[in-house]
C-alpha cells in the first residue's frame, strides 16, 4: 500500500505547538513559507542560506553543510528550502531560528493637497409608500425620486425592500458615475461610507483608510507583505509562480489576504465593518499588481518585459477576494518596472524647478519632472539598501546596527539600543561612508585588509579588521561589514548616479539646474544625507535641495482615492511620463562603471 502523501508536522512557535499538514509531495519549505514559519529569499533556489529552521534529526543537506556553521548544525539547524520531504515523518517538530522580524513601513506623508471629491456620494431621499392607487415596484418608486439612470444589484434590492419596510426616508450610497446603489438603509440609522488606500510594497504593505464624506483619515497601518515568504524581491517570486503554476493562485490569496488583515485591524479599531468600505485605490509595483489581480508574471521578469497590463484597471472588490461593497481601482503604471506606485508618487510633486524624484524601495526607480514631461527608469539598486545580499544583512527591526561612527571612537547604533544581530539599510550606508572616512576602504572600493592600512589606520582599527573565506571584513561585534558588502553598496550606488546621468542627459540638464530631489519611501525618509554624498549616492550639486516626502505612493494613492481630479490626472500624468529603458543603454553602463568609485562628482 503507498504511504498517505500528507504528514501532520508540528509548528512551535512563542511556547505554542501548532499542526499543519504536509504534502510530501510538494517543496516542504514552499509549505513552510504558506504557513509564513520560513522566509525564503531566494524562492527555495539554495542560494542565499537564510532560510533557517530548527529541525533535530532531519539530514544535513549539502547546502547545509556550506552555509551553516557545524555548530547551527549540531543544534538542529536546517535550510528550509533543502529538506527532503521523504524525511520526514508525522509528529516532525520545527522550531524558528530567530524571532519573526516584523516589517515596519512609512505610512507618514504630508496634507493632501486634494479638493474632496470622491468617486461615491451619499444621498438622502424620501421613497412614497405604495398604495391601491400606486402600486408601483420599491425600485420605480425610489427611482422616480432620483434624478439620475440608476441601478443596483440583487443584494441592494434586498435591502431596500427591508428599508422601505420601515421608513420613507432611505439614504443611499452611490457611484457617482454610472448611478450603481451601493446600499440602502434607513435614513436614521448611522450609514459610515469609507474608502481604503493602500502601498503595496515588495517588502512591506501600508493602508490608509479615510472617512470619504468627510474626508478626514481615520488610520494608517502597515504591515509585511507576507509574499515575502516566497522570496525577498520581485524575480524570485515570479520565478517561484513560473516553477508551479499554483503558486499564482497562492500568491493571489496570500497578498489579498495580507491586505484584507491589515484593513480588518484599522476597521475594527474604529468599530468598522469590512463592508462600509465603498471604494478602494491601491498602488504597488508591475508585479504587486498582476499579484494582486491573479494575472501570470512571467514575461515581466523575460525580455522585452511585456507585462499584462499596465493601465488603470478597476474589479469589484468580492472578485478578488475583499469583502468590501465596491471597486478596487488600480491606478496605472508606466512599464514593468515603473509601476503605479511611482505614478502615485509622481503626483504629490509640488515645488521649484526641474525635480528628481527617487524611490529606493527594492528596486530603485527614478524620474525626473518638468513643466514638459516625466522621464522614468528603474534600476537594480535597491536591495543593498534594504539591507539584502548584505552578509549580516537584516531589516529594519530591532537589533539592526542603523547608525554608526568609527571616529573618534567606534559607535554602533542598534535599533532599540541592544547588542547588534546584524544590520540595515541605513547601517549599510553609514559603514561604507565611515569606513570611507577612515580611511579604511579606498576610493577603488577596497575593503582594505589590516597590513595594506596607513599605519595609524592598522593602529586603531587593525584588531576590527579580519579575515575569512571571502576576503577582508571589519568586525562591528555582532556583526561584520565585508568586503563584498562594500561591493554591493558600489553596484547599487553606480546604478543610482549612472540612471540620474541617464536622464540628466535626456532632458540635456546638470545636477546643478535640479531644482529638488524628493527621496520616497522608508530609506529616503532615514536616510543620513552626509553618509549619502560621502558615498556618492547624490550628485554634490544638490546638497541642500534633498528632502523626504515620506510614503508618495501611499500619498499618491490618498489624493486619488479623494479626488476624482486626482485621479484623472494620473492619466495625463501617464500619456506625458516617458520610459527609458536601461537594459541596452551603452551610457547607463558606461556612467554605471564610471560611478563604481567613491571619488567621483563631476556631474
Ligand atoms: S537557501 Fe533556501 S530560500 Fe535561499
Amino acid at each position: 500500500m503507498a504511504a498517505d502523501p500528507i504528514l501532520t508536522v508540528i509548528l512551535h512557535e512563542d511556547g505554542q505547538d501548532k499542526d499543519i499538514h504536509i504534502d510530501t509531495k510538494r517543496s516542504v519549505g514552499i509549505q513552510l513559507a504558506e504557513h509564513g514559519f520560513a522566509e525564503l529569499p531566494c524562492a527555495g533556489g539554495g542560494r542565499c542560506g537564510k532560510c533557517k529552521v530548527v529541525s533535530p534529526g532531519l539530514p544535513e543537506s549539502d547546502e547545509d553543510k556550506v552555509f551553516l556553521t557545524q555548530a547551527e548544525r549540531d543544534r538542529g539547524v536546517r535550510l528550509a528550502c533543502r529538506i527532503e520531504a521523504g524525511s520526514l515523518v508525522s509528529g516532525t517538530r520545527f522550531e524558528r531560528v530567530n524571532q519573526r522580524e516584523r516589517m515596519v513601513a512609512l505610512t507618514d506623508f504630508g496634507n493632501l493637497p486634494v479638493e474632496l471629491d470622491p468617486v461615491i456620494a451619499k444621498i438622502t431621499v424620501m421613497v412614497t409608500k405604495a398604495t391601491l392607487d400606486d402600486p408601483a415596484s420599491d425600485w420605480t418608486r425610489l427611482t422616480r425620486s432620483l434624478d439620475f439612470e440608476a441601478t443596483a444589484p440583487p443584494h441592494v434590492l434586498v435591502e431596500l425592500a427591508d428599508t422601505l419596510a420601515a421608513t420613507e426616508q432611505v439614504q443611499l450610497v452611490v457611484k457617482k458615475t454610472g448611478g450603481d446603489i451601493l446600499a440602502v438603509r434607513p435614513a436614521d440609522l448611522p450609514m459610515p461610507v469609507l474608502g481604503l488606500a493602500v502601498d503595496i510594497g515588495t517588502t512591506t504593505l501600508a493602508a490608509y483608510l479615510y472617512d470619504l464624506m468627510t474626508g478626514e483619515k481615520i488610520a494608517a497601518a502597515s504591515a509585511e507583505n507576507p509574499g515575502r515568504s516566497f522570496g525577498s524581491d520581485v524575480i524570485s517570486r515570479i520565478n517561484m509562480t513560473m516553477q508551479d503554476r499554483d503558486n499564482t493562485a497562492r500568491m493571489q490569496h496570500l497578498l489579498a489576504e495580507g491586505i484584507a488583515s491589515l484593513a480588518r485591524e484599522l476597521l475594527a479599531d474604529h468599530g468598522f465593518l469590512a463592508a462600509d468600505i465603498y471604494d478602494a485605490v491601491m498602488v504597488g509595483n508591475t508585479t504587486m499588481l498582476h499579484f494582486l489581480l491573479g494575472l501570470p508574471t512571467a514575461n515581466i521578469a523575460l525580455s522585452p518585459f511585456a507585462p499584462v497590463f499596465t493601465e488603470a484597471w478597476s474589479v469589484p472588490a468580492r472578485a478578488i477576494g475583499f469583502d468590501y461593497s465596491g471597486d478596487i481601482r488600480l491606478l496605472p503604471g508606466l512599464a514593468s518596472y515603473v509601476g503605479s506606485d511611482v505614478m502615485a508618487g509622481l503626483l504629490t510633486i509640488a515645488g521649484p524647478g526641474p525635480t528628481i524624484y527617487l524611490d529606493l524601495g527594492t528596486n530603485g526607480e527614478i524620474c525626473l519632472a518638468d513643466d514638459d514631461e516625466v522621464i522614468a527608469l528603474a534600476t537594480a539598486a535597491g536591495p543593498a539598501f534594504e539591507g539584502q545580499n548584505i552578509a549580516c544583512g537584516m531589516a529594519s527591526v530591532p537589533g539592526a546596527i542603523a547608525e554608526l561612527s568609527l571616529l573618534p571612537d567606534v559607535r554602533v547604533d542598534t535599533i532599540g539600543g541592544g547588542a547588534p544581530q546584524g544590520i540595515c539599510g541605513t547601517g549599510v550606508l553609514a559603514a561604507v561612508a565611515e569606513l570611507l572616512k577612515a580611511g579604511i576602504v579606498d576610493e577603488g572600493g577596497r575593503l582594505q585588509p589590516a597590513e595594506e592600512c596607513e599605519e595609524d589606520v592598522r593602529r586603531t582599527f587593525g584588531p576590527r579588521l579580519k579575515q575569512n573565506d571571502e576576503g577582508t571584513y571589519f568586525d562591528l561585534g555582532g556583526a561584520y561589514f565585508s568586503a563584498r558588502d562594500v561591493r554591493e553598496v558600489q553596484l547599487a550606488k553606480a546604478a543610482i548616479r549612472a540612471g540620474i546621468e541617464v536622464l540628466l542627459r535626456e532632458k540635456n540638464l546638470t545636477a546643478g539646474d535640479i531644482g529638488q530631489v524628493l527621496l520616497a519611501g522608508g530609506f529616503g525618509h532615514y536616510l543620513n544625507l552626509s553618509h549619502a554624498f560621502r558615498i556618492g549616492l547624490l550628485p554634490d550639486a544638490v546638497r541642500g535641495k534633498v528632502r523626504s516626502v515620506g510614503n508618495g505612493a501611499g500619498m499618491g494613492a490618498s489624493m486619488a482615492l479623494l479626488s476624482r481630479d486626482a485621479w484623472l490626472k494620473v492619466a495625463t500624468l501617464k500619456a506625458r511620463t516617458r520610459y527609458v529603458e536601461l537594459s541596452s543603454r551603452r551610457d547607463f553602463a558606461e556612467a554605471f562603471m564610471d560611478h563604481m568609485g567613491f571619488g567621483d562628482d563631476e556631474l
